[in-house]
């Protein structure tokens, strides 16, 4: 057999118990916000046909053209590890009936699968929290979601993330202005990278993505997308604008945000961050009302977004909260360890909030002590023979210049409460 090590896939990373503290506390606490606004949990599987990312996401996006993992399972059938949310969310919503007539605002939460090339900000597996409502058109839900959205960062302490909205109006009004696109474009063919040349007859609105600099110029020449909108999206637009002033929302209008998905029409937004470099986009959605009927559903107006959890924890690593256990209880003997395993198990029946963690595994007190230390706990409990024989416990101070002190066993979960837990 061999010895050699194996090792994770590239772009695909461990979340260790030092980092698993700020993933929970993100969780947490846009869990709490989405329930806020009556959002439901939705959870749906990691793998769906790759036909539905195909139809939905679209055949000439870079998602769907390089960066899905597919494969062909044991039936024959082409499956693929699902880039982002939206598509499983559709899929389910109308084998499920949940949009016969009725509104719905779910939110998900999980791993996502690019086979996009590894930095900072962008992995191969990667997480999001997404939101989706389902069944109201106006452009009220649009600015609820995006309010939704500003109160998460808030509620994190994120106050540098801008807001950056746009409109992509209807299909009918993008294929107009598409072809002002490619003639502008086609004018200014030699000025175009090979990227840009590729994307002119399959996606030209992608072009005003571009990052290349020496592009820029050309781009900023092109014709914009706001004046082709088409007059009830541009009612839309100035409508979500209006509610977003009245709300005090910032927000910079951003003509060339096209997003890299095919299923968006009218509102798009962004929530970008200048700390992350070329990967600064932490939250994005919008609208995508024709979606549900073009995969087989009733027609169905739509609005959602996703974030990208690494991107939260690179941006809120400093503030970690701590997770490290308040008590590490000492024991010596098997008398000891047999009344510590009942005291603690009563101290945790009696104060839920306590994190308790036991030394298992025996040995002397001077390295028991020196595990408790390690352990970040803030008192160690102690059972040693003396206390055994009494009926007693040590409270030690581990951080604190504090005396120690002998308490009654009986009287230990009093004594927590009181100096700890005293909201519990
Ligand atoms: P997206 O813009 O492709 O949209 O992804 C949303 C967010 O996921 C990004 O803004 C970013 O924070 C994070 N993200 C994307 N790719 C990576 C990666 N390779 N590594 C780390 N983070 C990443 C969607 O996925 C849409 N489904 C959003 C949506 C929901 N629109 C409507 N409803």
């Amino acid at each position: 057999m061999s010895s050699q090590k194996i090792q994770a896939i590239r772009g695909m990373n461990d979340i260790l118990p030092t980092q698993t503290p700020i993933w929970q506390h993100i969780e947490t606490t846009i869990r709490q916000v989405l329930h806020s606004y009556a959002y439901q949990e939705i959870r749906l599987p990691l793998l769906e046909a790759t036909e539905l990312f195909n139809r939905t996401i679209g055949e000439v996006t870079d998602i769907v053209e390089k960066e899905m993992f597919s494969f062909t399972d044991r039936n024959g059938d082409r499956l693929s590890l699902r880039p982002e949310g939206t598509a499983g969310c559709v899929r389910a919503g109308i084998e499920q009936g949940l949009f016969y007539n009725q509104i719905q605002r779910l939110w998900y939460m999980g791993p996502m699968f690019r086979h996009e090339r590894p930095q900072k900000g962008r992995y191969r597996q990667f997480h999001q929290i997404g939101a989706e409502a389902y069944g109201l058109a106006g452009p009220d839900i649009d600015a609820e979601i995006i309010l939704m959205t500003a109160r998460f960062w808030r509620q994190l302490g994120l106050n540098d993330l801008e807001l950056q909205i746009n409109s992509l109006g209807t299909a009918a009004a993008r294929a107009a202005y598409r072809e002002h696109l490619v003639n502008y474009f086609s004018d200014h063919h030699k000025q175009l990278d090979a990227d840009s040349q590729r994307r002119l007859h399959t996606n030209p609105l992608r072009i005003l993505d571009s990052k290349n600099p020496d592009m820029q110029t050309l781009i900023e020449g092109a014709p914009q997308l706001l004046e082709h909108l088409d007059e009830p999206s541009q009612t839309h637009f100035a409508m979500l604008k209006q509610l977003l002033d009245q709300a005090g929302v910032n927000y910079r209008v951003n003509p060339r945000l096209v997003r890299g998905l095919d299923y968006y029409n009218r509102t798009v937004f962004e929530w970008v961050t200048q700390k992350l470099g070329a990967q600064g986009t932490v939250c994005a959605g919008g609208r995508y009302d024709t979606l549900v009927e073009q995969i087989g559903g009733r027609a169905t107006p739509a609005i959602g977004f996703a974030m990208g959890i690494e991107r939260l924890v690179l941006l809120l690593d400093a503030e970690m909260p701590n997770n490290a256990p308040h008590i590490y209880l000492i024991t010596v003997g098997d008398e000891g360890m047999q009344q510590g395993f009942r005291l603690a198990e009563t101290l945790r029946d009696a104060i839920p909030k306590l994190r308790l963690l036991t030394h298992c595994g025996g040995g002397r007190f001077k390295s028991q002590f020196k595990r408790a230390d390690k352990s970040g706990a803030k008192i160690a409990l102690v059972l040693g023979e003396d206390e055994v024989a009494k009926q007693q416990v040590t409270v030690k101070y581990l951080r604190e210049k504090q005396p120690q002190l002998s308490l009654a066993q009986s009287d230990l979960v009093h004594y927590l409460k009181e100096n700890f837990f005293s909201d519990s």
